[in-house]
């Protein structure tokens, strides 16, 4: 049977996708603890989330059948050099117990289209490019875009979420969104 909720956004038997809430920090942290290790701040990306809040709308778990947080994903504010706006997306984890279930296409699913409906231009993310191309990542599309530190190229993706977005597409990627402390205040 498929439990419906009122802000739900994808569901199967075993699983729902819906928004981040407050109370899921701790668990969302310990799977992001368990699938990247504590080196995880370490990375490039980081450097454009830390002290920011993700993209309204755009901060998204999946729920297990048990009420068990097993999957995350967020996409955060960036200026792409020339392309201006976008989005980077990342991390995304699922619960290794809960892993080839289809969540993470899911949670990617979910995310891309939620992207597109609220008007972003296009995403880039550091990852796997097998993984992503099948959502239609592709390195091509950030070959002149730079990251604030050390990045392989190959892993360097950029989706197109209106047509040309990325295209010719040159400079720093930065942070934009808006900073943590501030948003709770506000
Ligand atoms: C990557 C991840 C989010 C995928 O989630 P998932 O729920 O297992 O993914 P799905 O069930 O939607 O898809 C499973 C498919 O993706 C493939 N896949 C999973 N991780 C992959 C990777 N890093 N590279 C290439 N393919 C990958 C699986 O082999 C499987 O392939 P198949 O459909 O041909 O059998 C999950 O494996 C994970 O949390 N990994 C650890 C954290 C991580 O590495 N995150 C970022 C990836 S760069």
């Amino acid at each position: 049977m498929i439990h419906v909720r009122p802000h739900l956004a994808v569901a199967t038997p075993a699983f729902h996708v819906r928004d981040e809430i407050d109370t899921d920090f701790v668990a969302r942290e310990a799977l992001l603890d368990a699938a990247f290790g504590p080196t995880r701040f370490a990375k490039t990306c980081e450097r454009l989330r830390e002290g920011r809040r993700p993209a309204e709308g755009l901060a998204l778990v999946a729920e297990g059948a048990d009420g068990r947080l097993i999957g995350t994903v967020r996409l955060w504010h960036v200026e792409a050099g020339s392309a201006g706006a976008a989005l980077m997306l990342g991390p995304i984890a699922i619960d290794a117990e809960a892993r080839s279930l289809g969540l993470g296409g899911a949670l990617m699913r979910v995310a891309i289209d939620r992207a597109r409906r609220f008007g972003h231009r296009a995403i880039v993310l550091v990852g796997d490019a097998p993984y992503y191309t099948r959502f239609d990542f592709t390195p091509e599309a950030t070959l002149g875009l730079d990251l604030p530190g050390p990045v392989d190229r190959t892993r360097f993706l950029g989706l197109d979420l209106v047509d040309g977005a990325l295209s010719g597409a040159s400079g720093m990627v930065e942070a934009t969104g808006p900073f943590e402390a501030i948003a709770r205040a506000a």
